[in-house]
């Protein structure tokens, strides 16, 4: 593997997942291949787990890390070409990403869709510009429509605690009140696309991913008839990519309850974090025994430490 960007640069995609169960059995059975090279996570946006957890499995690897919030501690960015810079953005890509590039042997970069206009995001400039202008590996901390590492981790932690050969996983739209991307839920279909589970998506009219992230999952809007016979429930708020970027509803019957999870056959809970409770999951769920939200963000260590070390191999 070179770049980690999408599901699309995996060769293997179940030989990737298995590469995640074994870092978790054995974390250090690694650490020469990151030796004397280092990593720079570069955040865009926020963030807690994929911070923390790619940075422990680069550690694992024998990975040096550096770790930079972009704009906070270093200068703004500009990506678009051809501009005149007289803006708030002192830098341009071009320079700062060939820098970078001279420092680090991988560059991790996290950079979140700005709702604003749907193919400017969905054109992934910043990882674009990366790619061109680093000469060095870049890995996906989650982009404008993707979140590659987490859905490796949901991967990994469905294949843990299946107990069905074949089973029923439903993405289920949740309310919010702000408008979030579509990053999470596209990665998590195009990544169970690949897995031999049977895919519905369910989310209020309006709310359609698109199509080359769907591909053969079933949609249903009805959320309750989607539901049945769940074996695993993934839950996650998006804004409209038909109407982008706006919140179309904010339906509180949407939200996840004990009752809804009835529903279910016997069906775990999953969600990548960070959610407000109470507003699109109850308590009662969250705390409640179906909850696999701590074992997935842990198992996001075990996905990042599989990809990297897919990459470093990449570099041999
Ligand atoms: N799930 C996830 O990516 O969490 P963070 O935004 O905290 O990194």
């Amino acid at each position: 593997m070179n770049h980690f960007l999408s599901i699309h640069d995996v060769a293997d995609v179940h030989q990737l997942i298995t590469s995640g169960i074994i870092a978790k059995r054995n974390p250090f059975s690694d650490q020469q291949m990151g030796r004397n090279k280092t990593i720079g996570l570069l955040f865009f946006n926020s963030s807690l787990r994929t911070r923390i957890s790619t940075q422990k499995a680069a550690q694992n690897l024998g990975l040096n890390v550096i770790v930079m919030n972009v704009g906070q501690d270093s200068w703004g960015l500009e990506m678009e070409e051809g501009v005149v810079m007289n803006g708030n953005k002192a830098e341009h890509v071009k320079e700062a990403a060939a820098v970078i590039g001279s420092y680090c042997d991988i560059i991790g970069i996290r950079s979140f869709a700005e709702l604003q206009d749907r193919d400017k995001d969905y054109a992934e400039l910043v990882f674009q510009q990366f790619k061109k202008y680093a000469n060095v590996p870049i890995v996906n901390l989650e982009s404008a429509t993707r979140h590659p590492l987490q859905s490796l981790a949901d991967c990994i932690t469905i294949e843990e605690f299946k107990v069905k050969k074949r089973p029923k996983v439903v993405l289920t739209w949740l309310p919010h009140f702000k408008a979030l991307p579509q990053a999470v839920a596209n990665s998590f279909c195009e990544w169970m696309n690949h897995m031999d589970v049977e895919l519905v998506v369910t989310h209020p009219e309006g709310y359609d991913l698109a199509p080359q992230f769907v591909g053969n999952a079933q949609v249903v809007y009805d959320q309750d008839k989607a539901l049945e016979g769940a074996d695993f429930v993934y839950g996650k708020n998006w804004s409209s990519y038909q109407e982008y970027g706006r919140v179309l509803s904010q339906d509180p019957s949407w939200m996840l309850t004990e009752a809804k999870m009835a529903l279910t056959d016997n069906g775990k809970f999953m969600h990548c974090l960070p959610l407000r409770r109470n507003m699109k999951v109850a308590d009662e769920v969250l705390d409640g025994p179906r909850s696999l939200v701590i074992e997935q963000a842990a198992n996001r260590e075990w996905a990042a430490q599989a990809a990297l070390k897919e990459v470093l191999l990449g570099m041999l």
